[in-house]
């Protein structure tokens, strides 16, 4: 096979008969021990099944040529695997990946992260936002104000961070609203908390490094997590939020713990003050980072807002996540994440090479809407259609769906429904979608443990007889 090393000359070949190795591998990072990465990166194709039991490997010659590494590099990479069971040598024949493969830690988690994809907004579905026609009309005309005059922002390359004037915009909110320690030099725009959170993982991560990831969870943060190469650690949610106790009783060297403490997804738990400060200990005694997805926080209905867990971190471990994807609109693509000091070079150097810097065309209406008074003026519009839309789905549900128990949410856009013995609830979803309405099971957000059954239910973005209506036809499905 004829193969092109793109690191060391683009138009020199090189002759091998074995595998392409290049396609298999992740290219690898610029800094850091590389044996390490190349360790990380083989290990995971082993125990993945992608390098098969007893395939032969390539000599570290041929490795440390094409990944440009020195060779001692290469046969570090190799005693790590043959010392941890992964290879074993065989003298004048080579490396192979050996035929008894360690066993995963039972914690160890799936490759796949469970309910993916996209999802038809079938009423009582999740992820739908309100469309407010006053804010729309009012976004349109600061729109064209922007493209009437379009700035030099625009046909030149700009701040990785995203315009300084929206940031600036974000930081003011978010000091107010969320008690978020910040300026604008450390907020970074995204298209949205999921780049936002790919970025954080790449930057702060090396593949192999152990996280926590809260149990049940938003299966979105697990493809992120895991599609970074690191090891994802369910760690159990209870009425308090996420235990750090069990997770370091599970796994204690963590690199990082992805959370939802103001309202844990999916099950709406407000985590409590005791767990967030056992939460911001561990993160400070062992150098970790917490990752605070702060999503729907602008809808909370009832009880005062706990300020935010970045907002009482002193040690700076602490990087939020923000989006505009619930308040406006997920077809925006508008996310900030607000990264540590420590971070901010790592998570600006990722980001470059993934985007270079964010789409600046609706930046300036955006910061219009917020220094204007229109998006204040928007949340509390918003805020009341959908507490209204959250009591006439309870409602229907009460009336209609007499085997769920309903958990009345005081945040968010979605609620959770036990089973009262019906079930199993994937079924339940499966036969509610063929009847047009769009539950979500809540055992498929389990990564580990035994799955409590129930619905994940929406109420945002469907008119009330949409609602009505759904709960009637689930009532149906479940009799
Ligand atoms: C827990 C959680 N975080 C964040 C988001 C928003 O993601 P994005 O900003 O990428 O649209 C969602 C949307 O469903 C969510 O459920």
């Amino acid at each position: 096979m004829t193969l092109v090393d793109k690191r060391t000359n683009p138009i020199k070949k090189i002759q091998t008969n074995q595998p392409d190795w290049s396609a298999l591998i992740p290219v690898l990072p610029g800094e850091g021990p590389r044996s390490r990465e190349l360790y990380a990166a083989l290990r995971r194709l082993i125990e993945t099944g992608a390098l098969a039991a007893g395939a032969k490997l390539p000599t570290t010659r041929d490795l440390a040529r094409r990944f440009g590494l020195s060779r001692s590099a290469a046969v570090a990479c190799f005693e790590m695997l043959i010392s941890e069971g992964f290879a074993t040598a065989k003298v004048g024949a080579g490396t192979f990946v050996a035929a008894d493969v360690p066993r995963l830690p039972a914690a160890r988690l799936s490759e796949h992260p469970p309910e993916i994809g996209v999802v038809p907004s079938l009423p009582c579905g999740i992820g739908v936002a309100v469309s407010d026609p006053r804010t729309l009309n009012i976004f349109r005309i600061l729109l064209s104000r922007h493209l009437a005059r379009p700035g030099p922002e625009h046909f030149r390359y700009g701040d990785p961070r995203g315009g300084i004037a929206l940031r600036t915009a974000i930081a003011t909110y978010l000091r107010t609203a969320r008690g978020v320690r910040c300026d604008a030099g450390q907020i970074v725009l995204t298209s949205g908390t999921q780049q936002g959170l790919d970025v954080l993982m790449r930057a702060a991560i090396r593949p192999g490094d152990a996280v926590w990831l809260e149990n049940p969870c938003y299966p979105m943060a697990h493809a992120a997590l895991a599609g970074s190469g690191a090891r994802v650690f369910g760690v159990p949610v209870d009425g308090e939020g996420l235990d750090p106790e069990i997770g370091e009783a599970l796994c204690p060297g963590a690199r990082a713990a992805y959370v939802t403490p103001s309202h844990q997804y999916p099950l709406g738990v407000t985590m409590t003050m005791r767990r967030r400060l056992a939460l911001l200990d561990w993160a400070r005694r062992n150098n970790a980072w917490i990752i605070e997805d702060d999503y729907d926080s602008e809808f909370r209905y009832a009880g005062p807002p706990l300020t935010s867990l970045q907002g009482m971190d002193g040690s700076g471990r602490v990087a939020y996540l923000g989006t505009f994807s619930k308040v406006l609109f997920p077809g925006l693509r508008i996310g900030y994440a607000v990264v540590p000091e420590a971070l901010l070079d790592a998570v600006l150097a990722v980001r470059m090479r993934s985007d270079r810097y964010p789409s600046t065309l609706a930046e300036g209406a955006l910061t219009d809407l917020l220094n204007e008074g229109h998006f204040a003026a928007h949340l509390r519009r918003v805020r009341r259609r959908v507490q209204a839309s959250r009591d006439v789905l309870v409602a229907g549900l009460k009336a209609h769906c007499e085997s769920l128990d309903v958990t009345v949410p005081e945040q968010g856009l979605h609620l959770v429904a036990a089973l009262k013995g019906a079930g199993p609830d994937t079924e339940i979803v499966e036969a509610a979608k063929a009847a047009g309405v769009g539950a979500r099971a809540l055992s498929a957000m389990f990564i580990s443990g035994s799955p409590r059954q129930g619905l994940v239910l929406g109420f945002s973005g469907f008119s009330d007889e949409e609602l009505l209506a759904a709960t009637v036809r689930l009532g149906g499905v479940m009799r």
